[in-house]
């Protein structure tokens, strides 16, 4: 089991490869997060938590969100009405192209992890209002991480919905096509503000082990997610999760993981630990670079490959 020592000391192996990525720009908050910050936290087996770096600071979950807004849709609509409207198959493409949105027939997102999918799941959750849909997401969040202050940024929700023209097309097309449903505007809106939920790398590491611990809660044993729905979404984390760079990150961590623009990285380990990680500084596909740098050590280090 790793030690606060030995964490620490990745952290700060990992920290320096930040150089190597620039902060997300195309939603104008984000780019005043510090590039240079990496922190990380790890739930470990026997229910303990550790964490390292900038371990306080708050981010927003960005695409992370896009699994547990899946696993609430999951939940509330069974998996049949779910996936008539989304595939599962990963693609090749960036996370907000709209290229495959035509050229396939069906219109239908290729997987919930893309930003059409996940577009298209959001009109899923049950609901009349956003404010509903927004706070039944919350409330859901608050039990996976065991931490009920967490809220959104309102900031970072109107900076991106201000500038969400992509991803108001990819609405548009979908809905165009019977797989949105619902206003768009209230759609980006509600989107907008779940991308923006507010956590620390030490809420993030518990949501992995509930993952990681077939959807119980770690502490009370709880259930929060059914069995086969965790099944699902850890099979996503490892086709899709890293966007375009799911088969990289498979080969070199090997562990079901999800990232957002904000420089989150989501991470379960099998044995039944959380991993949470904040490195803002994204590569080009939009993936933490020191952020994944870390997972790498730590899944070397420790065994944590699904794949080994
Ligand atoms: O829709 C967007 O573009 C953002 N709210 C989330 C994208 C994202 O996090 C992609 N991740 N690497």
């Amino acid at each position: 089991m790793i030690t606060q020592e030995e964490l620490n000391h990745l952290v700060e192996i990992a920290k320096p490869t930040a150089r190597k990525g620039q902060v997300a720009s195309y939603i104008p908050a984000l780019a005043k997060a510090d590039a240079h910050d990496l922190a990380a936290a790890v739930y470990r087996e026997d229910g303990t938590l550790i964490s390292a770096g900038q371990d306080e600071k708050p981010f927003t979950l960005q695409s992370v969100v896009k699994v547990l807004c899946l696993a609430l849709a999951i939940m509330d609509r069974g998996t049949d009405y779910v996936f008539a409207r989304v595939g599962m198959e990963p693609t090749g493409d960036p996370f907000n192209s709209i290229g495959k949105l035509e050229t396939r027939k069906p219109a239908k997102p290729l997987n919930p992890m893309i930003n059409a999918g996940a577009l298209a799941v959001t009109n899923m959750l049950h609901g009349a209002t956003v404010q509903e849909k927004l706070g039944r997401l919350l409330a859901f969040v608050h039990d996976l991480a065991g931490n009920v202050s967490i809220v959104f940024n309102e900031t970072v929700a109107s900076s991106e919905n201000k500038t969400s023209y992509l991803n108001r097309s990819l609405c548009y097309f979908m809905k165009q096509h019977d797989i949105i449903t619902e206003d768009v505007d209230e759609t980006i809106d509600f989107y907008t503000k779940m991308c923006a939920i507010e956590v620390n790398c030490r809420d993030l590491a518990r949501i992995g082990a509930v993952l990681a611990n077939d959807g119980n809660d770690p502490e009370s044993d709880r259930k929060i997610i059914p069995g086969q729905i965790v099944r699902i979404l850890k099979t996503f984390m490892v086709t899709c999760g890293m966007y375009n760079a799911s088969g990289e990150f498979a080969m070199r961590v090997g562990m079901p993981a999800k990232s957002g623009v904000s420089g989150a990285i989501l991470g379960t380990v099998p044995a039944g630990g959380g991993i949470g990680i904040y490195g803002p500084a994204l590569d080009e596909k939009g993936n933490s670079v020191a952020g994944v740098k870390l997972m790498e050590l730590l899944s070397v280090q420790y065994g944590l490959s699904i794949f080994a």
